[in-house]
């Protein structure tokens, strides 16, 4: 019987039964290996450790109201770590081989799923790291890919919250043609600083602006940026953001809901023009944001409160990855239990 209190995850590490992982050696994948200690072994001259050599993902699985297990848009992720796996000289995880990670750790570890009613999923975490023995600044010629899970709980448990944001002058995200755009580990390290110090200020989270003349949004620090103006959907469409799943899928349910999806360059000074602003992403699926201090002023949107649309989109996204309505375009992966 499971002693796990549903009610009060939080998103941090949790020791489930096993995590899976794949070894990449002399050209193929090997089969899947069942880990149950949480720790790895790997040669001290490892090119993930020296040389950052390692890009991860993030994805969630819900326990539906059928009680099916649905895993949302898996094969988009697996796409996204195959164009990380490019940029950083790394073997590509095939979609096959994440996809049978995706079942096989959520079919051992299903005590850890969350029931459906509590608002919570299953985090999954797939990780890809050089693990060849490299003293020179190359690639690998081994690769270790790895899917662990950790059950989390809800963001929102009285529904949707704002919260206000904070542009970090001093510090970019990504250069234009940088990594921007991938989920490179490395990214994340340089992101930690601004954070900090986003967070020190009573800031959850801060918003980067490109970096070469700090006038367009890119995005916030692990999230894209949305903005509603009457009927129209806008996000940036600046090539140094990562291209959020979240956000893709809220373009599709945007125009289903009969918006005009504007991906353009947003000038920061478009904030106090716009309806409502949000961050969006896996973690919480969509944000508000009330306000976003830069250099001392504040930037509001027009319209006061949480922007209906946002709630909208919100519901929409919910009932699709719950199993509460037909998935029309098929985005729910479901693994047999
Ligand atoms: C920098 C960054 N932007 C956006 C996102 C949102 O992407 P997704 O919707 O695929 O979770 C994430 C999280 O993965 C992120 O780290």
């Amino acid at each position: 019987m499971s002693t796990i209190d549903w009610n009060n995850l939080k998103f941090s590490y949790f020791q489930t039964k096993c995590y899976v992982q794949y070894t990449y050696k002399d050209g193929k994948w090997s089969d899947c290996e069942y880990v149950e200690e949480p720790y790895l072994k790997m040669h001290v001259a490892s090119t993930c450790l020296h040389y950052g050599q390692a890009a991860f993902e993030g994805l969630k699985a819900y326990r539906g109201e059928d009680g099916q297990v649905r895993v949302f848009r898996p094969e988009e992720n697996a796409k996204r770590l195959q164009r990380s796996a490019e940029r950083l000289c790394m073997e590509p995880v095939p979609t096959e081989v994440f996809l049978d990670a995706v079942d096989k750790v959520l079919q051992s570890n299903i005590d850890f799923l969350p029931p459906y009613g509590y608002g919570a999923s299953m985090y999954m975490r797939p990780l890809l790291i050089g693990t060849g023995a490299r003293m020179g600044v190359q690639p690998s010629d081994e690769y270790t890919f790895i899917l662990l899970v950790v059950p989390v709980g809800s963001y929102y448990k009285g529904g949707l919250q704002s919260v206000p944001a904070l542009v970090m002058e001093d510090y970019d995200r990504a250069a234009p043609m940088g990594t921007g755009n991938v989920k490179a580990a490395g990214n994340y390290a340089t992101g930690m600083l601004p954070g900090i110090m986003a967070n020190d200020q009573g800031y959850p989270i801060n918003l980067y602006l490109d970096a070469k003349e700090h006038k367009y949004i890119d995005e916030f620090g692990t999230s894209n940026f949305v903005g509603i103006k009457g009927d129209s959907y806008i996000t940036p469409n600046s090539a140094a953001v990562l291209p959020s799943i979240t956000n893709m899928s809220l373009m599709t349910l945007a125009e289903e809901m009969g918006m005009t999806v504007e991906k353009r360059n947003v000038n920061f000074d478009e904030i106090t023009d716009l309806d409502g602003i949000a961050a969006c992403g896996t973690a919480v699926v969509v944000t508000p944001i009330s306000h976003i201090d830069k250099a001392g002023k504040t930037y509001k949107p027009a319209k006061e409160g949480i922007h209906s649309r946002f709630q909208d989109l919100y519901t929409r996204m919910q009932e699709i990855q719950l199993g509460q309505c037909d998935d029309k375009y098929n985005w729910c992966h479901i693994v047999a239990t």
